[in-house]
């Protein structure tokens, strides 16, 4: 199947199993914001709790705060957003859709990338194991005057950006002759600098009411209580301070679902270091937050780090953990060694000291910052779009059926386990029923005694719920029931009375952990 109309039977998956809605649809919805459903709320708590865990739980030296998503105005100028939080933007006069000039570019690179993509795949099924892709990429004319191209774009790119050099962005649209993909046309404006935050006014009166932004990312909240936790938690230098919480961003082009979204969540975490140890960190984070990733078992191939060509003013190194998604390589996750920048800014306009005294060195400094950032709603996609498979099975009768299975860990499943009576009678509702009630306070559990076991079946599997108990005529004899494994398929008899220790063992967040 096509990657694309993969892309979107997951997101009428979403809808239709209740992971997640259009915002506001009776209103025909409002553009990049969604709603979580009954299914997507558990799935997302239990992401969260897997990175709160991961960073406060497991680390002695991090705790986690919650700050407000209002800040004090001035904290947007310290931290360069009012200024600089831009992305460029351009206008196409015939279709009147916006864009951003950057991402026009980097798609077009993408288009480029494709192709020679597809020379490599035609020659690989033609020459089979024989086929050598270096000899290949540096000796077929095709392929190198494609990269010669690629190479060509990109170096004038990376220098427009980095000079913010807004006529040369135009200038490379023009000159690569890149179209609108609604008009088709070349019709641009000029390109402009467009601030991502959404502002709103805070207070009663017309005169007394200040501007106030919707925070862009929680990391401020975090900075500006550094001192507060430091002292209050009596925490030592290397320490983090993690928050989970809202973030805004007015998106110029906002679109792949919950990829780009204007309201989304952010998990962040600051790690303080000593200036001169930062390097060591950040090298010692990018590992620890890859093997999150990986312990989730999707397999390794499907992850790569990117480092940033275009590093901001304030880092001094950064990349991204970029996931494989049905649109290709994404970035998941940030990494960035931030120096002091954030901690001096705000020690320059609050006129308030962000000095840590280090009893080690008997001295004062401002320390340095290592962030590891992740959007939750991002891994959300990443996760379900992972686990959303659809595969061909046989019926008891012999005959073929398809069934939709999200292959979810056990652990992030929004059901760990549904309760089936085989029939309506003969008292073995009574007895899943009975089941249901001693296993609720462990695990999210679900009843359903509609339709044949079958169809039952195939609705727990594509919400991704791991296990199906089933209660038979057997059962009234043995006490011992049916439990079936969503992705095998297979059964075992258990014991009722085993039932809690063994599917505690396999849904325990703690497995995940134990990895990392
Ligand atoms: N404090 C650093 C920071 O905010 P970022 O790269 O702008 O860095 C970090 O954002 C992460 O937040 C991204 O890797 C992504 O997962 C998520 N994110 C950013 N913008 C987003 C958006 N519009 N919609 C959904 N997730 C977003």
């Amino acid at each position: 199947m096509a990657l694309e109309d993969l892309f979107k039977k997951l997101v009428s998956h979403c809808k239709e199993y209740g992971y997640v809605f259009p915002s506001s649809e009776i209103y025909d919805g409002l553009s990049a914001v969604y709603d979580y459903g009954q299914y997507g709320v558990e799935l997302k708590n239990n992401i969260r709790k897997y990175w709160w865990d991961s960073m406060v739980l497991l680390n002695r030296n991090i705790v986690g705060i919650d700050a407000a998503i209002f800040m004090h105005p001035t904290t947007w100028k310290a931290s360069g957003h009012v200024d600089a939080f831009n992305d460029p933007l351009i206008d196409n006069r015939d279709s009147k859709k916006r864009y951003r000039a950057d991402t026009l570019i980097e798609e077009h690179i993408e288009k480029i990338e494709e192709k020679v993509q597809k020379e490599i795949d035609k020659a690989r099924a033609k020459f089979g194991d024989a086929f050598d892709e270096a000899k290949f990429r540096s000796t077929n004319q095709r392929v190198l005057s494609l990269q010669s191209k690629i190479d060509e774009i990109h170096a004038r790119y990376s220098r427009a950006m980095k000079e913010n050099n807004l006529a040369e962005l135009r200038q490379i649209i023009i000159d690569n002759e890149i179209v609108c993909p609604i008009s088709g046309t070349r019709n641009w404006t000029e390109v402009r600098q467009f601030n991502l935050m959404f502002s709103t006014e805070m207070g009663s009166t017309a005169d007394g009411a200040i501007k106030v932004y919707l925070r862009p990312e929680t990391a401020q909240g975090i900075f500006v209580n550094f001192l507060n936790v430091q002292k209050s938690g009596r925490m030592k230098v290397p320490f983090g301070i993690a928050q989970v919480g809202k973030a805004f961003r007015n998106e110029i082009v906002a679109r792949q679902f919950l990829f780009r979204m204007r309201e989304f969540e952010q998990m962040e975490m600051q790690y303080f270091v000593t200036p001169g140890t930062e390097l060591e960190w950040y090298e010692y984070w990018k590992e620890k937050r890859m093997k999150w990733h990986l312990a989730l078992g999707f397999g390794k191939e499907n992850y790569r780090f990117h480092d940033h060509e275009k590093l901001a003013h304030y880092a001094n190194a950064a990349c991204d953990i970029e996931y494989k998604f049905p649109f290709g390589f994404k970035e998941v996750e940030g990494i960035h060694s931030r120096t002091d920048f954030d901690l001096k800014q705000h020690q320059i306009y609050s006129g308030k000291k962000m000095q840590y005294f280090d009893p080690d060195k008997n001295e004062s400094y401002i320390p340095y910052v290592i962030e590891t950032s992740i959007g939750l709603d991002r891994m959300f996609l990443h996760i379900i779009s992972a686990a959303y498979h659809e595969e061909e099975i046989e019926k008891e009768d012999g005959t073929k059926d398809m069934r939709v299975v999200l292959r979810l860990p056990s652990c992030l499943a929004p059901v760990k386990l549904a309760v089936l009576p085989l029939i309506r009678k003969d008292g073995l509702p009574e007895i899943a029923e009975k089941i249901v009630e001693d296993l609720k306070f462990d695990f999210n559990c679900q009843y359903d005694d509609k339709d044949s076991i079958g169809r039952r079946y195939r609705r727990q599997d594509a919400i991704g719920t791991p296990y199906c108990i089933t209660v038979d005529h057997q059962t009234l004899e043995d006490q011992t029931v049916t439990i079936r494994y969503r992705d095998s398929m297979e059964q075992e008899r258990v014991p009722v009375a085993g039932l809690r220790e063994i599917i505690a063992e396999k849904v325990s967040i703690r497995s995940l952990l134990k990895q990392l």
